[in-house]
């Protein structure tokens, strides 16, 4: 357990966020698939943070042991990530309806308003990605408890706009529920300034890779600390009538064979082999698997890197508190000149 400092400024501006959460700190760990586990996310609630369970592509079973194991770690409250296209959704929000998760997110395309309306009558709060103001505003009105807008610099997939416009485009004009802002945040003086702007708190992904806590393999880990910013690239899609969503992952093999079997894919779509939406599904655990033998077997020429731009500024394996404090810290200090005439 790490002992924390008390930022007046800080502690302000984020209240709404942090009440949300029930944290100290309106710093959510993004949820990385294979990545925040049991280790992580407990890490980063113990610190003061939200910690978010990955469930990827685990099964009911599956997800229900790493919510217990998570809760054996950390007496702090912290949240699970589910994918809207799982094809068991309902029985993966009623695992966290069992065991008392206080807060789901639901990730990887728009959420169903049933699927909102059942994370709220297990008595959890619902958190949503908007792409979007008009889809934020569909959202809310679906119930959605607190949103998160990710732009285009984050790590895995991504949607084509960036955090920067994003964030001028959704903050003012949503005041019901609190907004989280995430996508190439790597300092706290980048964080300050997007409360300032109206964010109740952030989402942080890649910073948290190189975390001691972090079971990522260290091939990956040591890819994180020698990537530069521009290594962080999207794929691109080979074929316009076959939409794939981006993911911005460090170049290496592994990119260019993910190219190879797009075209594949996209083939079987052609050739009536495959629906839209079975061969896109077969893109997705494509990433699933490409993913896992990276950062957990840690082939890091043909498995895949997915890392934010915002890579570049991970320079050395450091422990979770540590992170956190240099945002805090970071982040009070940005707020204290902002507020110099
Ligand atoms: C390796 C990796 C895996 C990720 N996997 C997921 C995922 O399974 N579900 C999800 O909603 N977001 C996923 N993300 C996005 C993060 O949750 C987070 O929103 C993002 O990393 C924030 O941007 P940043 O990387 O610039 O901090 C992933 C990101 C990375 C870097």
């Amino acid at each position: 357990m790490t002992q924390t400092t008390k930022h007046q400024k800080l502690d302000s501006i984020w209240k709404r966020g942090c009440d949300f959460l029930g944290t100290e700190h309106a710093i959510l760990g993004g949820a990385m698939s294979w990545i925040s586990e049991r280790n992580l996310v407990s890490a980063i609630s113990n610190a003061g943070g939200f910690g978010i369970i990955a469930c990827g592509s685990m099964n009911p079973d599956m997800l229900a042991a790493e919510i217990k194991a998570t809760f054996e770690l950390t007496k702090k409250p912290f949240g699970v990530n589910l994918i809207t296209m799982h094809p068991e959704l309902d029985a993966l929000i009623d695992v966290c309806t069992e065991l008392k998760v206080s807060h789901v997110v639901l990730a990887g395309g728009l959420p169903s308003s049933a699927s909102i309306k059942r994370i709220k009558e297990g008595g959890a709060k619902a958190i949503c990605f908007s792409p979007a103001l008009i889809l934020a505003k569909k959202l809310i009105r679906s119930g959605a408890d607190a949103l998160v807008i990710e732009g285009s610099e984050a790590g895995g997939h991504i949607g084509p706009v960036s955090t920067s416009v994003l964030v001028q485009e959704i903050l003012p004009y949503i005041a019901k529920v609190p907004v989280f802002v995430a996508g190439g945040i790597g300092n706290g003086k980048m964080m300050a300034s997007y409360m300032k702007l109206g964010a109740s708190g952030c989402q942080i992904g890649t910073r948290f890779v190189c975390s001691t806590e972090c079971v990522a393999h260290e091939n990956f880990k040591k890819a994180f600390i020698k990537a530069n910013a521009r290594d962080a690239m999207p794929t691109v899609q080979i074929d316009p009538k076959f939409p794939v969503i981006p993911v911005r992952a460090l170049q290496n093999k592994g990119t260019q064979e993910f190219m190879e079997f797009q075209k594949k894919t996209a083939d079987k779509f052609h050739n009536n082999e495959a629906t839209q939406k079975e061969a896109q599904l077969e893109i997705e655990h494509y990433w699933v698997g490409a993913l896992r033998n990276a950062a957990i077997d840690g082939d890091v020429e043909n498995g895949s890197l997915m890392a934010g731009q915002c890579v570049g500024m991970v320079k050395s394996e450091q422990p979770v508190s540590e992170i956190i404090n240099e945002f805090t810290e970071q982040a009070e200090e940005a707020l204290t000149v902002f507020e110099q005439p």
